[in-house]
């Protein structure tokens, strides 16, 4: 079958260790399901995995990708959640310490087909396309827990998302929006912070720009180029909710802000199936979509990747298979 995978691992040229190739269809193991994969998005997590970042030479190939919509063996149209657990984990799957993604350990979704345990296949609402389903898993579910779970916002809080054209900031855009927050975005292009306050943020700024007053919530997944301006944009009691550190992860922590602040910082990864249950059904009634760059036959996967890379991107690249 047609795949996208990490054959090399590069940190400093990534995409020379992208193929795209026949690879054998995957294993399914006892409770496991295949899934006929027809849209998957990709994630910053394909560019790590070609990095290095969770994904070692002795796993390589492997096949890139966690998030797919698709047909499951009985004809049910489904999306697949991509935290693998160990068998015997109970409670919150974020948490298992033998968790893994989609990619990491077992094959990914830039295939034909993938093989996933029964449990992580929940139905695909016939309200979204299979493009628009495959882009929640991942950027839409981490955003989701970011706001809701970890980062506890209420309405009418002000909420500052930080890398507005990121596929989790986009998602929490949105999300937040919808869930009654003012919205504030930063970007580094004018243009993402015209796309940003069209997709719903209510004040737009650029990176680094002082705001107009301090805010409740901090949605941080750019690191290093950002996190002094997520501390000091805090009111005090403020939380900066953290899943990711795309321009590098140890900037100075600003300790004496936090104390004195009696600031949160708040970590936060993916979600959980039953979240991702909820965000289906919020996203269903209050009729909010995926933002989507762009949909490519994965054939052309390549070109994702390169868009993703140079940071071009605005929302989700999408792959349909
Ligand atoms: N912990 C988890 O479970 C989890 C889940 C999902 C994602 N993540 C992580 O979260 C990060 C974002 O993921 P994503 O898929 O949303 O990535 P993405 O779509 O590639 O978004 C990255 C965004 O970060 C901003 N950015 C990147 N470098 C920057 C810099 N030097 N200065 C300022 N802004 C910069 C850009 O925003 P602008 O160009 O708009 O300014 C860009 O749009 C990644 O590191 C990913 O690994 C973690």
């Amino acid at each position: 079958m047609l795949a996208a995978s990490a054959a090399a691992i590069n940190r400093d040229d990534p995409l020379s260790g992208l193929r795209l190739d026949d690879r054998p269809e995957p294993e399914v193991p006892g409770g496991w399901t295949i899934v006929t994969v027809k849209a998957a998005s990709l994630n910053h997590h394909d560019l790590w995995s070609l990095r290095g970042v969770g994904l070692s030479e002795d796993r390589l190939p492997m096949i890139l990708g966690c998030d797919a919509a698709g047909r499951d063996e009985d004809g049910n149209d489904v999306v697949v959640h991509s935290v693998i657990n160990d068998p015997d984990w109970r409670g919150d799957e974020t948490f298992d310490p033998k968790r893994s993604l989609l990619s990491e350990r077992y094959p990914g979704t830039f295939a034909e087909k993938v093989a996933v345990p029964r449990r992580n296949v929940l139905p695909k609402p016939a309200e979204m396309t299979f493009e628009e389903a495959a882009c929640l898993p991942t950027a839409w579910l981490t955003a989701y827990r970011m706001l809701f779970t970890r980062g506890d916002i209420d309405p009418g809080m002000t909420v500052l998302v930080q890398g507005a054209g990121g596929g989790v900031a986009t998602a929490a855009i949105v999300l937040a929006s919808a869930a009654g927050a003012r919205v504030w975005v930063t970007a580094r292009s004018e243009e993402k912070r015209r796309q940003a306050v069209a997709l719903g943020a209510d004040g737009a700024f650029e990176s680094g720009a002082r705001l107009p007053e301090r805010v409740d919530v901090v949605i941080e997944t750019v690191g290093e180029a950002t996190w002094a301006h997520s501390i000091r944009s805090l009111k005090p009691g403020g939380t900066v909710v953290v899943s990711g550190a795309t321009s590098g992860a140890a900037p100075p922590a600003e300790l004496s802000r936090v104390f004195f602040l009696q600031l949160s910082v708040v970590g936060s990864t993916m979600g959980t199936r039953d979240e991702l249950e909820r965000l289906i059904r919020f996203c269903v009634e209050r009729e909010l979509r995926p933002v989507i760059d762009r949909t490519l036959p994965l054939a052309q996967a390549r070109e994702g990747f390169a868009a993703l890379l140079d940071g071009s991107v605005v929302g989700k690249v999408v792959f349909t298979v």
